[in-house]
């Protein structure tokens, strides 16, 4: 059994540093499950305790429209339906595909024609880049009549593209690849967006309807052992971008040395371009560049790589979903 105080803990701190001025929903609920001896006693019995998890496991059984908005209505919920949301909560663990963060990577991407791979692609959505419109304040360029319009406030001199560069390959890498066409897994991603963010959950279907007609290639396989084999699948004649979200802050340090060692050697034979786009922590290289107070949470960076030498730079902060960009 988990210890309480430390639900109760950990179910504070994700309302204030994940959810507050963020979603209303949240914050408001995770307070009530950290102020609910009753709420924090069913969480203490699960292998996970994540608050997303709780959430998302809740979700999935009522739909957006029918989550709880108190924490009298989470505590009835969980009366009637506690062994549902336990079995959810048993088998499954949470799942993001956030196309948000494209609004966030482009600005970042080199001109094309581009060869991109993505490790930790999840579905592969954020590998759909041209397919999609996006906004950064009054700049607008993509695709006007797509399903996903990605709204991104914007700070300090960003390079905005005047168009999405051509992409003529792309390939992802994930250790366990979401199928799009899997209507069980979608209802779970889906599941995992918070549930009074409705514009974001619809993004989040444009995408995967755009993904269901003509799936991104996304293959089984380790960020270190199997990227090797994919990158001598890239064609020469266009620029390598190796780009990842949300993903090194999920392998050891060794790993990650391991991944940037990786990289550096296969430059050998071609330029590569690395942009990384991780909570501060998780690139030592690009923490030392950051400013000391960081509200937006994730370092947006670009390694260049010729010839196994690297040149790091720290670009931007930004949202953890994409939702703003601020650049250094
Ligand atoms: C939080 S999700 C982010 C997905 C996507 N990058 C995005 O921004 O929406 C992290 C993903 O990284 C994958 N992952 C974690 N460790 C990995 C590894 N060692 N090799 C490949 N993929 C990994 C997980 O399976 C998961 O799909």
């Amino acid at each position: 059994m988990n210890d309480p105080a430390d639900i109760k803990r950990r179910y504070r701190q994700f309302g204030e540093m994940e959810c507050r001025g963020y979603s209303d929903l949240y914050y408001e609920l995770t307070l009530a499950v950290a102020g609910d001896d009753g709420l924090v006693d069913f969480i203490a019995q699960m292998p996970v305790i994540q608050p997303n998890l709780f959430f998302a496991a809740i979700q999935l059984l009522t739909g957006p429209a029918g989550m709880p908005r108190t924490g009298s209505g989470l505590r009835a919920l969980v009366e009637q339906r506690g062994g549902e949301i336990a079995g959810v909560m048993r088998s499954r663990r949470t799942q993001t595909n956030e196309v948000g963060r494209c609004a966030v990577l482009l600005p970042a991407l080199p001109s094309g024609p581009l060869a991109l791979v993505e490790v930790g692609a999840s579905a592969g959505l954020c590998l759909l880049f041209d397919r999609f419109h996006y906004e950064w304040g009054a700049a607008r360029i993509g695709d006007a009549a797509s399903p996903v319009h990605l709204r991104c406030k914007v700070a300090g001199p960003v390079p905005l593209p005047s168009a999405v560069p051509q992409v003529v390959w792309r390939r992802g890498l994930d250790l366990s690849p979401i199928d799009v066409r899997n209507d069980d897994a979608v209802r779970w991603l889906l599941a995992c967006v918070y549930a009074d963010q409705p514009e974001r959950r619809r993004r989040l279907e444009g995408a995967i309807a755009l993904a269901r007609a003509d799936p991104p290639a996304v293959a089984s396989g380790d960020l270190v052992d199997d990227l090797p084999a994919m990158l001598a699948d890239v064609p020469d004649e266009a620029r390598l971008v190796v780009f990842h979200s949300a993903v090194l802050t999920y392998v050891s340090r060794e790993r990650r040395q391991a991944f940037a060692a990786l990289l550096a050697d296969a430059s050998k034979r071609r330029d590569i371009v690395w942009l990384s786009n991780e909570p501060p922590g998780v690139l030592p290289e690009l923490a030392v560049m950051a400013p000391p107070a960081n509200d937006l949470r994730y370092l947006l960076g670009r390694t260049c790589f010729t010839n196994g030498r690297r040149q790091d730079e720290l670009l931007a902060l930004s949202h953890p979903h994409g939702a703003e960009l601020a650049w250094l």
